[in-house]
């Protein structure tokens, strides 16, 4: 692509997403701390979820100082319908971190920020863009798809080679609106199932719409257990019961872990109390 194609494709992408985008309320904030709350759910939780849960979130722990301070079972009753519960206790940990260790004021450097418990390259990333205001790239799936699309074609690359081009490619003064354009690209145009894109902006510059490059082997799916047979689904069953409960006595667990073996059901339950999600007691758990 040339400097001057690659200038008309950012335009075109932030001009689409300034009448496209959408109005969702971590886009009307730029508190790193808000910002995290929204990442971590998001992480595994499509929007819609994420939107009901990140406002009554907010106002059940306002700032970083309260959840820090909160009760962890107060932590996991809210959340509630988000799945992954771990990632409850994760936040709770970055935002006693912040407060031990940064007296309440988020750090600003990559390294530091993936230093917190549940973020990682990319978390860190979205906090340095959408918090800080930072010129730098972020490759989520939706980024991923995109740079490997329109930069690459078909061939797929590593993500090392996708941040060097994108680095190269997004425009340094628009970083914010650019990386969250990417986001709802992916998610209503540059979509998994759709490979060509119906935007012609677009397809004029995507070399995936061209056919340049050899698509990946189709990799047969794995013999993937049935949701209702992993130990998430216990462990899921678990905690929503002591959400409900408080407390629920040993004779209740059997009930809910009926039809799988006591081994497996001492691992689960060993598992979540390694993790911190609940606490046992002489004949019943707890959330701690
Ligand atoms: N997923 C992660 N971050 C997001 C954002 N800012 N907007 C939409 N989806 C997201």
């Amino acid at each position: 692509m040339t400097l001057e194609d690659r200038r008309n494709m950012v335009r075109s992408v932030l001009r689409w997403y300034r009448k496209n985008g959408r109005d969702l309320p971590w886009r009307r904030t730029r508190d790193p701390y808000k910002i995290l709350v929204s990442e971590i759910m998001l992480q595994q939780t499509q929007v819609h979820r994420v939107m009901q849960k990140y406002t009554e979130f907010l106002k059940a722990f306002p700032t970083v100082e309260k959840l820090a301070a909160a009760k962890p079972a107060d932590v996991i009753r809210i959340w509630k319908g988000l799945g992954y519960n771990r990632r409850a206790l994760y936040l709770q940990s970055a935002a006693q971190m912040v407060v031990d260790r940064h007296a309440g004021t988020f750090p600003s450097e990559l390294q530091t920020l993936k230093q917190l418990p549940g973020v990682g390259e990319y978390t860190a990333r979205a906090l340095l863009s959408f918090a800080f205001g930072e010129s730098v790239v972020m490759m989520d799936t939706n980024h991923r798809r995109f740079y490997q699309r329109v930069l690459f074609g078909r061939t797929p690359r590593s993500d090392e080679k996708l941040l060097r081009m994108a680095e190269q490619t997004f425009p340094k003064r628009s970083a914010y609106h650019w990386n969250q354009a990417l986001m709802d690209l992916g998610q209503f145009v540059c979509t998994e199932r759709s490979p060509v894109c119906k935007l012609p902006f677009l397809e004029k510059y995507c070399r995936a719409c061209a056919g340049v490059g050899r698509p990946p082997k189709k990799i047969p799916r794995k013999n993937t257990v049935r949701f209702r047979d992993s130990d998430r689904y216990y462990r899921g069953r678990i905690v929503d019961a002591l959400r409900e409960e408080g407390k629920i006595i040993d004779s209740t667990l059997e009930r809910l872990c009926g039809d799988i073996s006591v081994v497996r059901k001492e691992k689960i339950i060993d598992k979540l109390e390694k993790d911190g999600l609940i606490k046992r007691l002489k004949a019943s758990i707890v959330l701690p």
